[in-house]
């Protein structure tokens, strides 16, 4: 870290961690909400649990109701929360208005989905994820709900800490990968920089694991779709991060809109009742997704929307968001005596204490405050901030003729429909950004390197045509190649070439399912024609997903995975292009040869047959089984060498060693890998499972010993029945720079 960004983290480091003298006790707050529950009608109530979305960021259809008929129940005590009203004048308006007008004058929280970043952004999530940096995702998710709160908001629907494997969903920006225990320790670091340790304090917010669960699993990667896991993938892939947000006092959870073998989560009592609440004494509000307490009757769990309202909140979800279910039927099923009204009362119960703790009841007003607003957001330490966590999310896949870092060049070309793109680094869900004001790879570009070298600039196509926003769906161009001459005459003028390619911001995302996963458009063939006239090139790919990438990997000597960075894309990527920053990002995700590939990840099961000299065994006979590049793969401008591993002990504590030396010439850091392997158990465990790591700088020459250990709880697992037991036997401890790439050593465990 530099000076700086040293200072900026301490500075909201202390202004989150200042326990706010209104922090008030658990009981004190419970006897609060007692007193007030006990003064209020059913009616009220059921308004506590109705959530709008009064701005502009629809992201489903519309509650039947309208805008008009929104604020007249926020005015009738009919609405406990709403989302996507944004700025401290707004939100207090509102706030002010349900005051004066309410009976109760129970004030509203405000939400809005904050995923990376609110006006400053952040590294897209899985960017992030990339970084292997908890201080940085904390630091990222400290700064929005800085910038959040300042601008009125209370409560963000994040972190999203579904696992996934699979690259065509378009979600996989929003997580951190397909590892389990990475996502965890994500998940813990961002809940950590949102929520600070008291939510009172008016630059921290609630945050929200979501979605809860199994939504990365959607089949064929296409968003909403149908979801079949068992028990063990349940149990032991998606259910942990959601754990461990639990673990660090996570204040709410989101259902997901998907189902598990039929049932769909919103109203999955094994889910909600058995796991969340039985199992892990969750003590949060649960809010449903957008509408998918009405989808209930799409999915054919229910045949209207009184039935979708009772299986829900039967099952568990606290707050409707935008099906108008609850508020229309919950009142005539608690007189049916279909629900009991304790049960109402437990979901308000929830989010009144949220909103105790949140501060709402000492003053509606306390986030919304202009003063800081415009003093907070778009802070310069903030974005020196982002620069400095996007630096570090970057990940260098190749770099074979020592191309990178680039010195001593007297030309350089710039080609690509993403060189000068200032929208698409800001990627999907952008919080309140406005569009087109990141810094480009161009403008970082001809910052760092104008005065050094002549540089020269062509866009050679285009990426889409026509709309490319959060609303409609991208077109792609796949026509126009009236671009490719002066970019290969830019090619053949340049000494070497910067190739700008990849995806726009709404090409993942949302509903942004792909089924190919290769460089959309024309950009492969453009790649293609520059290579033929100039080899020296350098890919810089900004995408929201792991691509599929053989020929560019085969041929193009440096890539260089940038993601979509966020507000200082450009001087970051400039930053690690010159050197100044040396990359050390480790892919969260595996990057496929070919799409049929599809679910792909390092963590799989062996199967009976994982290989043969002859041809039965399980495999694809046009692709070869692994994996691109591999999970928690990265390269860095020096080397790094292992070894002397020494794994000693038992099931209590077992002690791992392992020498790292940088034996490159420049200094740099690494995350070291520890994996594990179950070798016989009374359930098949995977290959290797990642279970610790570290993330060392080290300079020139250092050497050092790293030591890891881990408890009976590391190498223990779920059962089928969702219970964590621990097997005595012989145990595979893996330790190395990525996942393939491994020192091994054997210890039996009693
Ligand atoms: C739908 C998304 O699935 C969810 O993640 C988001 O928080 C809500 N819309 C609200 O915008």
């Amino acid at each position: 870290m530099n000076k700086l960004i040293k200072i900026a983290v301490l500075f909201l480091f202390i202004g989150c961690t200042q326990t706010s003298e209104n922090k008030q006790s658990d009981n004190a707050i419970n006897q609060k909400v007692d007193s007030l529950l006990s003064m209020m009608t059913l009616q009220e109530k059921i308004g506590q649990m109705n959530q709008y979305s009064v701005g502009a960021e629809m992201t489903g259809p519309n509650a039947a109701t309208s805008l008009k008929e929104h604020y007249s129940r926020m005015i009738n005590g009919q609405v406990g929360s709403v989302l996507n009203l944004l700025g401290a004048a707004e939100t207090r308006k509102l706030q002010q208005l349900v005051i004066d007008s309410t009976r109760l004058k129970i004030p509203l929280i405000f939400a809005f989905d904050v995923i990376h970043g609110y006006r400053t952004m952040f590294p897209i999530p899985l960017a992030e994820a990339a970084s292997w940096d908890l201080e940085a995702t904390e630091l990222s998710a400290r700064i929005a709900a800085k910038e959040a709160s300042a601008a009125g908001i209370q409560w963000t629907f994040a972190p999203m800490v579904d696992i996934s494997r699979d690259a065509r969903w378009g979600r996989v920006m929003e997580g951190a990968g397909e590892d389990p225990y990475l996502g965890s320790l994500i998940a813990q670091s961002r809940i950590r920089g949102f929520q600070g340790n008291d939510l009172s304090n008016a630059t921290t917010i609630a945050a929200c694991a979501k979605h809860f669960a199994g939504y990365g699993f959607a089949e064929s990667g296409k968003d909403y779709n149908a979801v079949n896991v068992g028990l063990n993938t349940l149990h032991n892939y998606i259910l942990p991060p959601f754990k461990a947000s639990v673990e660090v006092g996570v204040a709410t959870f989101m259902n997901a809109f998907n189902d598990i073998d039929g049932v769909p989560s919103t109203s999955n009592s094994y889910l909600l009742r058995e796991v969340l609440d039985n199992r892990w004494a969750f003590d949060g509000v649960v809010v449903s997704d957008w509408n998918s307490i009405g989808e209930l009757i799409n999915h054919n769990v229910a045949v209207n929307k009184k039935e979708a309202a009772l299986k829900a909140i039967q099952a568990g979800s606290d707050i409707d968001m935008e099906a108008d279910a609850y508020i229309e039927y919950l009142e005539e099923l608690v007189e049916e005596g279909a629900i009991k009204e304790s049960r109402i009362d437990e979901a308000v119960r929830q989010i009144l204490t949220l909103k105790y703790k949140l501060g709402l009841f000492d003053n509606p007003f306390k986030y919304c405050n202009e003063a800081n607003e415009k003093k907070l957001l778009d802070h310069p330490s903030h974005h020196q901030a982002s620069r400095d966590v996007a630096s570090k999310s970057m990940v260098l896949l190749k770099n074979n003729k020592k191309l990178l870092p680039l010195k001593n060049v007297s030309s350089l070309g710039i080609i690509g429909p993403l060189a000068k793109d200032k929208d698409s680094p800001l990627g999907n869900w952008r919080g309140a950004v406005a569009s087109n004001s990141a810094v480009s790879l161009y403008e970082g570009l001809e910052a760092k390197f104008g005065k050094k070298m002549k540089i020269n600039y062509a866009e050679g196509c285009k990426l889409s045509i026509g709309p490319n926003n959060f609303f409609q769906e991208v077109e792609i161009e796949m026509k126009d190649k009236s671009g490719f001459n002066k970019a290969i005459q830019v090619a053949r003028q340049s000494e070497v070439v910067i190739m700008a390619l990849g995806e726009t911001a709404y090409m993942s995302g949302e509903t942004r399912s792909r089924a190919a996963i290769d460089l959309p458009g024309l950009q492969l063939e453009l790649l293609k024609e520059i290579y033929k006239v100039n080899k020296n090139i350098i890919l810089v790919l900004m995408n929201g997903r792991p691509l599929t990438i053989p020929w560019e990997a085969e041929n193009i000597p440096a890539i260089l995975e940038a993601w979509h960075l966020g507000s200082q894309a450009g001087h970051a990527i400039a930053d690690v292009i010159s050197g100044d920053v040396n990359p050390s990002g480790k892919l969260p995700m595996s990057f496929p040869r070919h799409v049929g590939q599809m679910p792909l990840y390092y963590n799989h099961l062996n199967t009976g047959r994982p290989t043969s000299d002859a041809v039965f065994y399980s495999h694809h006979m046009d692709v070869d089984n692994s994996a691109l590049f591999p999970f928690g793969y990265g390269l860095s401008y020096t080397t790094f060498e292992y070894k002397n591993l020494e794994v000693k002990g038992n099931k209590e504590e077992i002690k791992i060693k392992v020498t790292l030396k940088n034996t490159g010439k420049e200094k740099g850091s690494e995350v070291a890998q520890l994996y594990l392997r179950d070798l016989s158990a009374s359930i098949s465990r995977p290959i290797k499972e990642l279970k610790k790591f570290q993330k060392i700088a080290l300079e020139v020459g250092e050497e050092r010993v790293i030591e890891f250990t881990l408890t009976e709880k590391d190498v223990s697992f779920y059962t089928n029945k969702g219970e964590l037991i621990y097997e005595a036997g012989a145990f595979e401890i893996f330790v190395g720079t990525n996942s393939m790439e491994l020192l091994k050593e054997t210890i039996n465990l009693n």
